[in-house]
């Protein structure tokens, strides 16, 4: 299969091939997406086949606007008004109870439940319109992989494999939405995000909790893809605190193990003659790593010779409680200490 590119001026084109049951990947301000028309049980069949991902953990559904997933929702939680004001079109996922049947089982994964999102992207919401259905869209990587944060990630997981990447550049925040489930009473985040608990606590007024598996690793997750190891490169990776750099890298140098370093200018430019690749974030700001994170971790796992990929760590707190969690994950949970 030739896997197409579209641009802002063909999206009809897209359109017209997801109705027909096709799989386009689709920008978004966080990740890109791994598109198929959420009311097409077999292509939505079609993406856990392609993405190779367990068929328990279900997707996001992708609206133009809040009328769309009227159709679905049984049962809106008091504060759904103001949150969909304050947050949509953004990198805030939802989940509500929904009207039995209304979505197929392949895409809530049996739940009695279903995520929504609006995303924020010109692009994508037109795509959606065109569509005139809603898509469902998990991030657009092999299960596993970083998520892809521009088309050429897309291209290296699903080229000739699916129908077509909408090319919309680099994705603004750089790592997945924030998983907020509104279906029991106080709302709760299952996946941080660039919407952050104070965040929702400044607008709502209200206490946000997070999903016990954020605060206690040994919690068994509520979000079933929050369980499986992510964002793994095939390189392992230490997360480095602020303090650890020279132990760092005089570790590896004992070692002679080849590193790699995944941080920002203040970082590489101090150590980068000794590594034997580097990744440099924009800037020194959390925004800057949490835009690059998953490119830099996409770059350097491809470089054979790289032995171990040191990578900066963040207090984590606000963005850098995103950050660090998929951080952790793509490091499984290593960080460098004196006795490494
Ligand atoms: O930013 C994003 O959210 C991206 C872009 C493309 O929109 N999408 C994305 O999708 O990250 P995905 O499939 O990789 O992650 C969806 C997460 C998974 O952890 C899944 O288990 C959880 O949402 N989820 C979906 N439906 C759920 C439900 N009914 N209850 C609990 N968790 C749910
Ligand atoms: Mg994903």
């Amino acid at each position: 299969m030739e896997t197409k590119r579209f641009e802002a001026n063909d999206l009809k084109a897209a359109a017209t091939l997801l109705r027909q049951g096709e799989l386009i990947a689709f920008p978004t301000e966080t990740v890109y997406g791994l598109g198929a028309d959420a009311l097409l049980p077999a292509s939505v069949k079609q993406v856990f086949a392609v993405k190779g991902r367990p068929s328990d953990n279900p997707l996001i559904v992708h609206v133009a606007n809040f009328e769309m997933v009227k159709d679905y929702v049984d049962k809106f939680h008091p504060l759904t008004e103001k949150i969909i004001k304050n947050f949509w079109p953004g990198p805030l996922t939802l989940i509500f109870p929904i009207k039995k049947n209304s979505l197929d089982p392949i895409v809530t994964g049996g739940l009695s439940t279903a995520a929504f999102r609006m995303p924020d992207n010109k692009i994508t919401l037109k795509l959606i319109e065109l569509t005139g259905d809603p898509l469902v869209g998990p991030s657009a990587n092999t299960s596993g992989k970083p998520s892809p944060t521009l088309a050429k990630h897309v291209a290296h997981d699903f080229n000739g494999k699916i129908a077509g990447i909408v090319d919309d550049g680099a994705t603004k925040i750089g790592v997945e939405s924030t998983v907020l489930d509104l279906s029991g009473e106080v709302p709760t985040i299952l996946r941080p995000g660039a919407v952050t608990q104070n965040d929702l606590q400044t607008v709502l007024g209200v206490p946000v909790e997070l999903d016990r598996h954020l605060v206690k690793e040994s919690e068994t997750p509520k979000a079933p893809g929050m369980k499986y190891k992510h964002y793994s490169p095939d390189t392992p990776v230490l997360m480095v605190k602020p303090a650890d750099w020279s132990r760092a890298i005089a570790w590896a140098q004992q070692e002679n193990k080849k590193f790699a370093l995944l941080a920002g200018p203040t970082i590489i430019e101090k150590y980068q003659t000794q590594a034997a690749a580097i990744y440099k974030y924009q800037n020194d700001s959390i925004e800057a790593a949490t835009h690059g994170l998953f490119d830099g971790l996409r770059e350097l796992d491809e470089k054979k010779a790289v032995a171990v990929i040191l990578a900066q760590t963040f207090p984590a707190d606000e963005l850098g409680a995103a950050y660090m969690n998929r951080l952790k994950k793509a490091a499984a949970q290593n960080y460098f200490t004196s006795n490494t």
